[in-house]
């Protein structure tokens, strides 16, 4: 076989990995928690190529109709991963290889498009190296691709990264399949543009934030909280404690130095909305990841009401509906 196809999907934090208490290994200072989606992911092909010498990266974006060779940053990550993954899987060999990706939604917006490429990536080069990876040392290689949060899309559902104690157990796994809760990720587009500051250039200073040290300490009763409220279905709860989540890591966002404002006004009008709708019966909770554009979480029940009301809201472009994934795979 010279050539393969994967799809992997991006993931939803409700627990959100911010910094990085080792920045080569790229280990978290929490456990986080996530959902894959079921609307937002990478396809991606990757052939091998007989000349080592060749090494190239075509992409195509969710709203073109032509794939674009690569030669600028996005073209240096895959290099840099490249020599990761071999040092990784103790591989001598060097590869010739031509990789085609294609994103299904705006990237660089907050909807973790580095999370569903780097994560196919990840299971792309441990077939180009012909090594049979099981989910934990998938997860664990689409880490040291630098998204840590790539490592949550391998695992089929609902994962947990646990940040471990060193490399080898920093990793996530799938704590519920994808049927276990009919969770619905509504993706509220309010900007396609792709945003200013990266998250990998964000996770190096949130030392600088006088807030971080209280997050963190805030942070081991949500995680304990929000697993009991998942395991008993609670979606009240459960929605209360990914709400003060998302605003927990973006108080640390824009307190470090220097500051980060992801939220535009119109994340904030939308905010507002979604508190006041839950106000008449309409439960959604709000999530927020490093860009300007909401995740909406509801459950299957109030989908359609949700989207009856959303269609008026004049501050959102697109509205992309996610349900729980499976992760990366070969397809
Ligand atoms: O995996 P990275 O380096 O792209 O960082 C992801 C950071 C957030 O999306 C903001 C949070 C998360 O846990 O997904």
């Amino acid at each position: 076989m010279k050539k393969v196809k994967i799809k992997s999907p991006a993931n939803i934090a409700f627990i959100k990995y911010w910094g990085q208490r080792d920045k080569k290994f790229f280990l978290p200072y929490n456990d986080s928690f996530s959902m894959n989606l079921s609307s937002c992911y990478t396809i991606l092909e990757i052939e091998i190529i007989e000349e080592p010498k060749i090494k190239k990266l075509y992409v195509k974006d969710y709203d073109k109709d032509k794939f674009e060779i690569k030669h600028d940053e996005s073209f240096e990550k895959v290099i840099n991963f490249y020599n990761r993954a071999k040092k990784f899987l103790k591989v001598k060999k060097d590869y010739g290889f031509i990789i085609y990706s294609y994103n299904s939604f705006p990237k660089k917006a907050g909807i973790a498009s580095s999370a569903s490429f780097f994560s196919a990536l990840a299971l792309g080069f441990s077939w180009l190296f012909e090594k049979k990876l099981d989910k934990k040392n998938l997860s664990i290689l689409a880490r040291l691709s630098g998204s840590g949060s790539s490592c949550r899309s391998i695992p089929d559902g609902f994962s947990w990264w646990y940040k471990g104690n060193k490399s080898n157990d920093s990793y996530a796994v799938s704590i519920a399949m994808p049927s276990y809760w009919d969770l619905v990720d509504l993706v509220l587009i309010l900007n396609k543009g792709e945003k200013k500051v990266s998250s990998s250039e964000g996770h190096q200073n949130v030392e600088t934030s006088n807030l971080f040290k209280y997050r963190l300490l805030s942070l081991e009763k949500r995680i304990k909280e929000i697993k009991k409220a998942f395991f008993k279905k609670d979606f009240t709860y459960f929605g209360y404690l990914l709400e003060e989540e998302a605003i927990s890591m973006h108080s640390v966002m824009m307190t470090q130095k220097p500051p980060i404002f992801y939220w535009s006004g119109k994340t904030v009008e939308l905010i507002k909305k979604i508190i006041e709708i839950r106000k008449i019966g309409i439960e959604g909770y709000f999530t927020i990841d490093a860009g300007e554009n909401i995740h909406l979480i509801c459950q299957k029940k109030d989908e359609e009401k949700f989207l009856k009301f959303l269609k008026d809201q004049k501050e959102i472009l697109q509205i992309i509906v996610n349900y729980p994934e499976e992760g990366a795979k070969f397809i």
